[in-house]
């Protein structure tokens, strides 16, 4: 159930696009440490009444307290001039909130942090 959700968020236009971005995300900062040397990534799906929760997560450094608002601005990059545009996670909030209806959080301490997207279950 959780699969054909996923499958009909995927199917909209740009659906998939805020997944990519995340995953890309959590394998930026899984790379990073505090275990570099053992970086892990993890994306779970489930149905949740009328909804589809995908939840992207990894072992990175987190998002600092203070920071936490931030990551959300357009052009807000922690990453080096020519990796990171900034644009993933506006575009995602974008795409998930705004022209899904969905939700997109985080939950973070280093070493554990949780991007979960809730998007409502297309009717057939
Ligand atoms: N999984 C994550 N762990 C730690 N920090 C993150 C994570 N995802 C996003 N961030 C922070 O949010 C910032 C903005 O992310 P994003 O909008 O995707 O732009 P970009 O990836 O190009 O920097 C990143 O530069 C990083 O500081
Ligand atoms: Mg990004």
């Amino acid at each position: 159930m959780a699969t054909d959700g996923t499958a009909k968020i995927v199917r909209e236009r740009r659906g998939a696009q805020p997944l990519a971005s995340l995953l890309d995300n959590a394998i930026d900062a899984a790379a990073e440490g505090p275990t570099p040397d053992d970086p892990r990534v993890g994306v779970r799906a489930w149905a949740d009444d009328g909804y589809v929760a995908v939840a992207i997560e990894d072992n990175g450094p987190g998002v600092p307290e203070e920071l936490r608002a931030r990551i959300w601005e357009p052009f807000f990059t922690t990453k080096a001039v020519g990796r990171g545009t900034g644009l993933g996670l506006d575009i995602a909030r974008h795409i998930v909130v705004e022209q899904h209806g969905g939700a997109l959080t985080l939950d973070t301490r280093p070493g554990a942090t949780r991007f979960l997207v809730r998007l409502p279950v297309a009717r057939a």
